[in-house]
């Protein structure tokens, strides 16, 4: 199975914040965005993952998260010369995809126990496109889902200042093998971006877009203004001193997944620095 986490776009609305570092590796509390993104992934069983970042921050990613090979996974990385949009992910990922089907996340979206997320491996298979929809109170800051009175999706729109629900799509996608020809037909919109929304109604209209909801007790947040940024850092915070685990941690999503086994665990946890992080690690690793 192949994933993309989409890691790039000029974060103005945290600037001085990202004015010379990437959003995506601005801190969530102890660790970096991305890692959130990549370890939903890996949590869900995808291996290889392709990171896509802008031409300055790239190796800064590569720095950050190496080959994979340390949780079983295997990394590939790419540039996007401009914030053309995120449907242009498929674009510069079409041969990374090798005609399979692939998952695009957001590599500013953090998500936490959501079950429908660790099915994508057998989503994957089925024809077509799946998204997922999550009830919101400010939806018209994201993708909004119509419904008809049988609670049949009959829409997808943008940012509409009037939205027609309280449902909106999070920054997870699954996609069937169509999508890089799919994303290749699209023209830009207004704003000069390939939406992604306009690939998702490519599907709708073809009758291929199965939506599922995220059940209500699952945690989707983004990281797009400084307020939801320490919304994250604080929901983080709260879960792990809690509950004494690791939220987000690619080699906790690894061990549970089976990507890595114990033994290997150990020797992550043998190398963990002497942080925060590292020991929460090492006391994994005992137990
Ligand atoms: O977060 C979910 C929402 O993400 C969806 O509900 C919307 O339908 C979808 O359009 C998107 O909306 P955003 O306003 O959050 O998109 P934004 O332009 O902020 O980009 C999301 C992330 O992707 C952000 O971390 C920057 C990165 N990005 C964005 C663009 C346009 C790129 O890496 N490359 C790009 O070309």
């Amino acid at each position: 199975m192949k994933g993309i986490v989409l890691a790039g776009g000029k974060g103005s609305r945290l600037h001085p914040l990202t004015q010379s570092v990437s959003k995506q590796l601005l801190p969530i509390y102890d660790k970096p965005m991305i890692y959130y993104p990549v370890s939903t992934l890996i949590a869900a069983g995808i291996r290889d993952i392709l990171i896509i970042s802008t031409p300055q921050d790239l190796p800064l990613f590569r720095r950050l998260l190496g080959d994979g090979s340390q949780w079983g996974c295997s990394f590939s990385f790419a540039e996007q010369a401009k914030p053309n949009g995120l449907a242009e992910a498929f674009l510069i990922g079409e041969t990374f995809i090798d005609k399979q089907p692939v998952t695009l996340i957001l590599g500013d979206n953090l998500f936490h126990g959501a079950q429908e997320l660790k099915n994508i491996s057998s989503i994957i298979s089925q024809k077509g496109a799946h998204i997922f929809a999550y009830q919101v109170k400010e939806p018209q800051r994201y993708g909004v889902v119509e419904f008809d009175q049988n609670n049949k999706v009959i829409g997808i729109e943008e940012k509409p200042a009037a939205p027609k629900s309280s449902f909106v799509v999070p920054g997870i996608y699954v996609y069937d093998q169509s999508v890089v020809e799919r994303a290749k037909a699209l023209q830009p919109s207004s704003r000069g971006e390939l939406e992604i929304t306009d690939l998702n109604k490519q599907y709708l209209a073809e009758g291929l877009l199965n939506i599922s909801p995220l059940e209500s007790g699952a945690a989707w947040l983004d990281t797009g203004t400084i307020e939801s940024l320490m919304e994250a850092s604080q929901y983080v915070q709260a879960i792990q001193s809690r509950q004494g685990i690791l939220v987000g941690a690619p080699e906790v999503a690894a061990l549970k997944s089976g990507a890595i086994t114990r033994e290997e665990f150990k020797v992550l946890a043998a190398q963990a620095d002497n942080s925060a992080y590292g020991k929460a690690i090492q006391s994994i690793a005992k137990r």
